[in-house]
């Protein structure tokens, strides 16, 4: 097949790993004869710099006309000036909005060679296979906030609003996908205290009735990220709002001890997604060759599979990755006496596939 990729690689260390997961794609498009084309565009602070804008509008429309989008990673100091016009995370923002990217899917994997790494007990991360789906364009980041002087002083504000479509469709992913795994969807909210949590979870309890083979239950998000320390091997799929999602998936990023080896993807209602690393733009270690491309390998891997539909190809990389790992490929976050570079652990990544 052909497809068009628009690579975004940012700032920090993203420019190194998304250069990393293009080799791959090259070597499995070329594996099973597809032709893949790529573009690369502005996002987030290099996008200020040179535009003034962290998502010029060249890029949301040549986003708009591609097939995927695979992103590295946005910010750093040098734009952390809290009285700037705008941030590089705005990009981010703006370009889920701009695209429809409403469900965010964050798996968490265990890898048996890497248990070691984890803060948790080795029985306790040992077989993790959970996948947070995150809400990613309602809820408090895209409510009405605002500043304002009162009698009372500075007053500032910020709305958590959901319409109902909003909440059934994430929540009928959250059901499909874990009818594709183990079946099993945990619906997160604060049902206790706020209202969108209460329709949050109407909504989720009258689909039930339309996944009888998936097994749902409710938790709410202050006992969950208890359980996530506690029993992470609990979770199949866990469904939740934008802010919840937010915090919830950094905590379950570190259960595996790995940050550099997570991938994420941003899908809306056709086949367009937006895949990125978890890791973000690392700016402490950016430039020197050292980062884990693992993430954007993993990112490109959920590319195939979710915008490109090539099952096969996605699961030759993911195995590509296991094999390095198990022949001892290591990049420096990942411990191991001689760490591999960002462009080794590439290679090493694309031999494997071979
Ligand atoms: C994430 C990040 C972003 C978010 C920031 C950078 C805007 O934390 O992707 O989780 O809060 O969504
Ligand atoms: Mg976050």
């Amino acid at each position: 097949m052909k497809a068009s990729i628009v690579l975004l690689p940012g700032d920090g260390v993203g420019p190194e790993v998304v250069a990393e997961a293009r080799k791959v794609l090259d070597a499995v498009s070329a594996k099973f004869s597809h032709q893949l084309s790529y573009a690369s565009h502005l996002i987030g602070g290099i996008a200020i710099d040179e535009t003034g804008d962290p998502l010029p509008p060249a890029t949301l429309t040549a986003c708009k006309a591609a097939d995927a989008v695979l992103l590295g990673a946005v910010g750093g100091p040098k734009w952390d000036d809290p009285n700037a016009k705008t941030r590089p995370e705005k990009g981010l923002l703006a370009i889920r909005q701009g695209l429809g990217l409403y469900a965010n899917l964050r798996p968490v994997k265990s890898y048996p060679e890497l248990i070691a790494s984890s803060p948790l007990k080795p029985e306790r991360i040992a077989g993790v296979n959970l996948l947070v789906l995150r809400e990613l364009t309602g809820g408090l980041y895209f409510g009405k906030q605002g500043r304002e002087q009162t009698d009372r002083g500075v007053r500032a504000f910020d709305t958590l609003e959901y319409v109902d479509f909003e909440i059934r469709r994430i929540v009928k992913l959250g059901f499909t996908l874990a009818r594709g795994r183990k079946k099993k969807l945990t619906s997160v909210d604060k049902a206790n205290v706020i209202e969108t949590s209460r329709l949050w979870r109407q909504i989720a309890t009258e689909l039930g009735k339309e996944f009888p083979d998936v097994a749902l239950e409710h938790q709410l998000v202050d006992s969950c990220a208890m359980r996530l320390v506690t029993a992470p091997g609990s979770f199949d799929v866990m469904v939740t709002e934008n802010m919840f999602g937010d915090i919830l998936s950094d905590e379950a990023a570190v259960l595996t001890g790995s940050l550099g080896m997570l991938p994420s993807a941003s899908l809306g209602e056709g086949k367009l997604g937006l895949y990125e690393p978890i890791h973000g733009s690392a700016p402490d270690i950016a430039g020197k060759g050292i980062a884990n491309p693992v993430g954007t390998i993993l990112s490109a891997a959920m590319l195939l599979r979710h915008s490109l539909g090539l099952e096969r190809e996605a699961a030759a990389v993911e195995a590509a990755v296991e094999h390095a790992l198990a022949k001892g490929a290591r990049t420096k976050d990942l411990g191991g006496d001689k760490p591999l570079s960002t462009g080794a652990m590439g290679d090493t990544i694309v031999e494997a596939l071979s």
